[in-house]
């Protein structure tokens, strides 16, 4: 074992000790792509992930049975036996068989759900399948209750029904239920009963990403930490991790159900004006370059962005109101996540207690190493989860984290810098925060997000101790009564009011 390897492994490891979890979907069809883009079920770094989630099976809308899409993929090829295979490479890893996705709709999901004997036919299916192949448990993937092809309102209700039985049936034989659902505030409202799913779901995988992309006209982030000022008053206001975590905690999610989704892939589109690439800036809404492996307009892996940056002739910058980098090179706009805007990402979740990290999705990530390291992204989330103020608040040496170098949120326009042809971007931008009057990162929390009931709260949300800048209060109605969760900072930081979040005591005022 080379030396890379055996820290990769030792980092799996622990991180199966420090509790935050860390899901893998793999779309599993990238076992077709050619060259540096094939990547098989077997590939899958096992010890990286605490849950792999296989993608996709389908919905046969004429028994309401799970129906192979790909039988030659998932059965002849081995794919649904591979995948539980990974269970001897990294013996703790649990997987998932994920049923639905964008291109299986939403209307016969909406049929089946509406009738019981459909459900409990689905279930009934999906049980065979998951006990067959050995899997620990089923992801329901319903893009979008009440969305889409289906207008049906009555989808929320009937939803949350199929997660009840399907977590009655599940639960007693030990079997996992989860399901990744649309992130904005705005769609909750429409598709989620959010208690329910709370009380029933073993995880909540939220898809924080795709906000925006190629089918608009001007230049936004796929998937940005934090909300930006130009889209007050418009339905782009609620777009953000923050605002639909936020969103979802605010309507009754147990922060340790809701795993925050990560994209490992990047939108791209068509600058109207390659001297206007700010966010913000027009663009054509014509969609953008497919990459070679992925072969969808307007959508790059991480592993094509590697190449593409290898290539060179790219310039990269640092969006600080929204905390996620971007590039350009000629018309093309490029969003796409990198090493400050995923620590970023981690820390957050870190700071709210949330039970784990989503990725969408394991075949994009470097796994060949093009940018220097193999398995980078995992590399930034595990190195995050498992930094110093991971530990709970209790053990005293604890200092704030090293890889906070936000800049201060005063600053107006983006550092840039330019991508030479051979470095790659996980090492550039934000080489310019000096002033760092707002360090929006952190870390922090709670031993175990214990439960109290203390006079704290008048009204649903995250309050401070009055006695103690470090403690918090989250608040959430249930009937009449507030359920309260204390929540604690780690040491050197103070909850901080303005931004929501455990940040610098400096920055703070306590
Ligand atoms: C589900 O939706 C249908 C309407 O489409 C409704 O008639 C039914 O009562 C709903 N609830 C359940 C639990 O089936
Ligand atoms: C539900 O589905 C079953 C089986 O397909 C059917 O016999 C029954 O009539 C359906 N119930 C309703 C209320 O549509
Ligand atoms: C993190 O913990 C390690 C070992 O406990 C210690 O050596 C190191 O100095 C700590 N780093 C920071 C930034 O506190
Ligand atoms: C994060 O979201 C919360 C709740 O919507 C909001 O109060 C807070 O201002 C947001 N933080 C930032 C930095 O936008």
């Amino acid at each position: 074992m080379d030396t890379k390897l055996v820290i990769l492994v030792l980092v799996g490891l622990i991180q199966q000790i420090s509790g935050t979890s860390v899901i893998c979907y793999h779309g599993t069809w990238s076992h077709y792509r050619l060259g540096n883009g094939k990547f098989s079920v077997s590939d899958v770094p096992a010890k990286l992930c605490t849950h792999y989630i296989y993608t996709f099976v389908g919905l046969d809308s004429d028994t309401n049975e799970v129906k192979s899409l790909d039988s030659w993929l998932d059965i002849n090829l081995n794919g649904l036996n591979d995948a539980n295979a990974l269970k001897t490479v990294n013996p703790n890893l649990k997987t998932l068989l994920a049923v639905g996705g964008w291109n299986d709709g939403s209307a016969k999901y909406s049929v089946m759900a509406a009738n019981a004997t459909s459900r409990a036919t689905f279930i009934a299916s999906a049980l065979k399948w998951v006990q067959k192949y050995n899997f620990d448990g089923f992801d329901i993937d319903w893009e979008y209750p009440a969305r889409r092809d289906s207008s049906n309102p009555a989808d929320k209700e009937n939803f949350s029904k199929l997660i009840k039985e399907f977590y009655k049936t599940f639960h007693p034989l030990g079997l996992l239920v989860t399901a990744a659902v649309s992130a904005a505030p705005s769609y909750i409202d429409i598709s989620y009963d959010v208690p329910a799913l709370s009380k029933y779901l073993d995880f909540i995988n939220v898809m924080l990403y795709d906000f925006h992309g190629a089918w608009e006209n001007t230049a936004s982030h796929n998937a940005p930490l934090y909300s930006a000022a130009r889209f007050a008053g418009t339905v782009y206001a609620d777009y953000s991790v923050n605002a639909s975590i936020h969103g979802w905690i605010s309507r009754g999610a147990s922060p340790s159900k809701l795993a925050l989704g990560v994209p490992f892939y990047g939108r791209n589109n068509i600058l109207s004006n390659p001297d206007k690439t700010a966010p913000g800036s027009a663009t054509t809404a014509t969609g953008g370059v497919a990459g070679p492996y992925t072969a969808t307009s307007g959508f790059l892996g991480y592993n094509e962005i590697i190449e593409k940056f290898n290539e060179g002739g790219w310039t990269t910058a640092w969006d600080d109101e929204q905390k996620v980098p971007y590039a350009f090179s000629g018309t093309t706009w490029l969003s796409y996540e990198n090493k400050e805007s995923l620590t970023l990402k981690v820390a957050y979740a870190k700071s709210l207690c949330l039970g784990a990290i989503m990725l969408w999705s394991i075949e994009t990530e470097d796994f060949l190493g093009l940018s220097g390291t193999k398995y980078p992204l995992l590399e930034i989330i595990h190195n995050e989860l498992n930094s110093n103020e991971t530990a709970d608040s209790s053990s005293s040496t604890k200092t704030a984290s090293a890889t906070t170098t936000t800049t201060s949120t005063t600053t107006t326009t983006p550092t840039t810098t330019t991508v030479s042809t051979t470095t790659t971007t996980t090492t550039t931008p934000t080489a310019s925060s000096t002033s760092s009057s707002s360090s929006s990162t952190s870390s922090s929390t709670t031993s175990a997000s214990e439960i109290t009931k203390e006079d704290v709260c008048t009204a649903p949300g995250y309050f401070r101790s009055s006695a103690n800048c470090r403690v918090f209060y989250y608040c959430q109605l249930s009937g009449i009564r507030y359920i309260v969760t204390k929540l604690i900072c780690s040491a050197g930081l103070f909850y901080d009011t303005k931004l929501g979040i455990c940040n610098y005591e400096k920055a703070v005022t306590c």
